[in-house]
This record gives structure tokens, sequence and C-alpha cells, in this order.
């Protein structure tokens, strides 16, 4: 009998990715990093050393550590946001998780429902604004500027919202080394921030994915160490090592207490986040962690210099973008006449790949002129050819930059 099992899917799935292109020669987009950088063989050294340790612990789901996770990688972990964040947490208030998307996804599944209203950033992670898209969440956005979320605009949203009866699930922020923004939120801010959550009841969600690659001023304090939870904890915290080690790894961590971790351990449904890779990681950080992300910190930052000094060369006065505190992306300010969603769809047909800055936007159609740039894999040489390409077919079809360096376009 003839049978089609696409006949056996379920109704509302969502769209099926499209088959994988490969990898653009210009790649300007994802959280990808430098592989010059990748720490190969101290990773190699770590994972012959644990393994000979304690390889046969592989014999138990978690190696027999519990759900949370690898117990090393949670002691230093702890120790890293003791140090770095001024959080006073124990290991026990850490769940690893395969890498940060699965900590939105955790989180999410604990507080949200249809129906539910999210503040976030006006601008930020695509993936998150995606995530709640998916759920059916109303996504209300807050003002933005040089240090991250404006308090005079989340006050009159808080307010705003009240006033219809809403409140708001979390507020959802990316405060140390924004995304797209590079921007760092000052610690008057960030109490700024609790004393609203206060007030207005509702739970803070902050994501640390870029934390550790700050180049410029000191790490501030998270919000969660700021918290001192009285009548009850407001924060969740979620932090990486995708971007201060290495994304494929897919290592990330949620840091709350057992009464929100309980829930997320129960949601938590793949029997444990990989082995070797918490193995692998626990022992290179206890030994490696600041010396390798010093040295990865001064490599973005210089890429950040040749991308601005590439963007200024090429787009002129047609591009507007600020520094970024560190990370591995530019925010950036196209004229009106752009259209970043139909630039991203031009360029990636010549191996040019963009963030249109729609997809990184609550409110997308008003943001059409920006993009997002990522110097994170590029090298310099990339970098400086592909913003040359860019801009090239940014003026065939949009007629700007009509210059280029010294350069009249036709
Ligand atoms: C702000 C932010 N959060 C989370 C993620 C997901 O990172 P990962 O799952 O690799 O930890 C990213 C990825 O780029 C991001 O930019």
């Amino acid at each position: 009998m003839e049978f089609d099992y696409t006949t056996a899917f379920r109704a509302n799935l969502p769209a099926a990715a499209k088959p994988w292109g490969g990898t653009p020669a210009f790649n300007f987009v994802g959280g990808n990093m430098d592989p010059s950088q990748i720490p190969v063989s101290d990773l190699i050294e770590a994972m012959t050393a644990v393994l000979n340790r304690e390889g046969k612990d592989l014999a138990f789901y978690n190696m027999s550590n519990g759900p949370l996770g690898y117990r090393p990688l949670r002691e230093f972990v702890a120790k890293l946001l003791k140090r770095k964040a001024g959080m006073d947490i124990t290991p026990d208030e850490v769940l690893i998780t395969s890498g940060s998307l699965q900590s939105l996804d955790l989180v999410n599944k604990l507080m949200l429902s249809a129906g539910d209203t999210t503040i976030i950033e006006g601008a930020t992670y695509g993936g998150a604004i995606s995530r709640l898209r998916a759920i059916g969440v109303d996504c209300v956005g807050v003002d933005l500027d040089d240090d991250g979320i404006c308090m005079v605009s989340l006050e009159a949203t808080l307010k705003r919202l009240k006033g219809e009866g809403v409140t708001p699930k979390y507020i959802f922020t990316i405060p140390t080394v924004q995304n797209p923004t590079g921007t760092v939120m000052p610690l008057d801010r960030r109490k700024r921030m609790l004393e609203l959550a206060s007030e207005f009841g509702v739970a803070i969600f902050e994501d640390y994915c870029y934390a550790d690659l700050l180049w410029e001023g000191e790490r501030p304090p998270a919000i969660y160490a700021l918290d001192k939870a009285e009548g009850g904890r407001r924060v969740l915290y979620c932090g990486s090592f995708s971007k201060s080690v290495a994304p494929a790894l897919r290592i990330g961590y949620v840091v709350a207490d057992w009464a929100a971790l309980g829930h997320m351990v129960t949601m938590k449904t793949d029997a444990g986040t990989s082995a070797l890779a918490q193995m692998m990681l626990a022992e290179f950080c206890q030994t490696k962690f600041d010396s390798h992300t010093a040295k990865s910190t001064a490599s973005l930052k210089e890429k950040h210099d040749v991308m601005m000094e590439a963007l200024s060369a090429e787009f002129g006065t047609v591009a507007e973008f600020k520094p970024a505190k560190g990370g591995i992306f530019l925010w950036i300010k196209l004229l009106d006449t752009v259209d970043s969603s139909r630039l991203f769809q031009a360029a990636g047909v010549e191996s040019v790949a963009i963030n249109p800055g729609p997809e990184w936007t609550v409110d997308g159609p008003a943001n059409k002129s920006w993009m997002r740039l990522c110097f994170g894999s590029a090298t310099k040489d990339e970098i400086r050819t592909g913003v040359a390409k860019l801009a090239e077919i940014c003026h065939r079809e949009f007629g700007t930059p009509s210059r280029s360096g010294n350069v009249e376009r036709g």
C-alpha cells in the first residue's frame, strides 16, 4: 500500500528549515567564534586528563553527579560568578544546560503560557524574540540608549501595562554586552531595575552570553547579586561557555534557587547535557579560563576595530554605529532608504551574510534600515573584503553609499 509519512505529521507545525546551504564566504551572522582562538591543545590535554581519571563514570547518566550536571563544572561556575559578577551562590544553584538556548527554553517553560506578556529590550537577541513569539507571548519593547535599558521607558511601560491590568511575567535583559548594541548597563540602572521589578511585581531574567568578552570598563555586579531576596527572589540568571570557549560545545547554565531549578530539572528531559563537554570544560577552565578569555577578547577587540574602520571607509556617513564595549558584533543604522531585509537577500546571493534589523527588534518595520554585523568568526581580511562587497551590493540595490574610500561610484 502506498503511504507517505508526511500525512501523519501533526497540524500547525512550524515552517520547515531550508536545507543547509554551507557557510557563506563572508559570514557576519550568528554567534560563531574565531577558529584560530579555540584552545585546541589545552582542550585535548584537559580531556585526556579527565578521562584518565574519571572516564569510568561515563557508565552513569550525569556521571552520578545528579541532574544539575557535573559537579566540578558547577563549582567552577559558582566561583567564577562570585569573582566576576559578585554572586554569592553555591554549586547547587547552578543547572548546567545544553547552551543558553536551552536555558531560555527552560525558563520560558517554567514561566510562560500563550497570551502572557514579557518586557524585552527594544532591540535584542533574535533567538529570544522568536522563542517568545512561538509560544504566543506578547513582547513589549522598551527603549535602549548607550547604557542599556532606559529606566524612564521601563517605568512608563510598567505603569501603562498595569493600567491595562497586565502584569508582565518577566523583564528580559542582556545587561553586560547587550546583543545587538554592545552596551553595558551601569550599576545605578541595575539597582533601579530591581526597584521597579519589586514595585510592579515582575521577575527579571538576565542573560550574560557575552559578559566574559568585555574590553571596556569593569564588569558590574549581576542584577542577581543585587537582589537581596527579601520577600522572595526576583531574578533568574543564565550564562554560557559558547562565547568564552566554543559554541559547538553546547554548554550553558541557569542560576536560580531550587524553587525554580527543581521544576527546570523535571522539564530538562534529555537525561543530562553532554558529559564529555562538561568534564573537558571543567578541567580546562580551572587553570586556563582567565588567560584564554583575556587572549580571545584582545583578538576580538582588534577585529572590532577593523570592522569599524572598514565600515567608515566603505559606507562613510551612510552607516552610523557606536563602538561596542565587548562581544562580537556591531549594530549599524543605514540610511532610511535602505531595507536591510532586502539587502540581506541580495548580499546572501553573493555569499555575504548579515542580520537584518527587523529580526533583532520588537518593532521590526521601524528598524528596517538597521543591521547587525558579527566579527566573531571572520578574519580581518574577510572583514575588509566582505564589508567592501556589502557596500557595493548596497549601492547597486539602493544607490547608497555613493562613495567608498576615495572612489565615487557610477
Ligand atoms: C543573548 C544570547 N543569549 C543566548 C544565546 C544562545 O547561546 P548558546 O545557546 O550558544 O549558549 C545567544 C547566541 O548567540 C545570545 O546572543
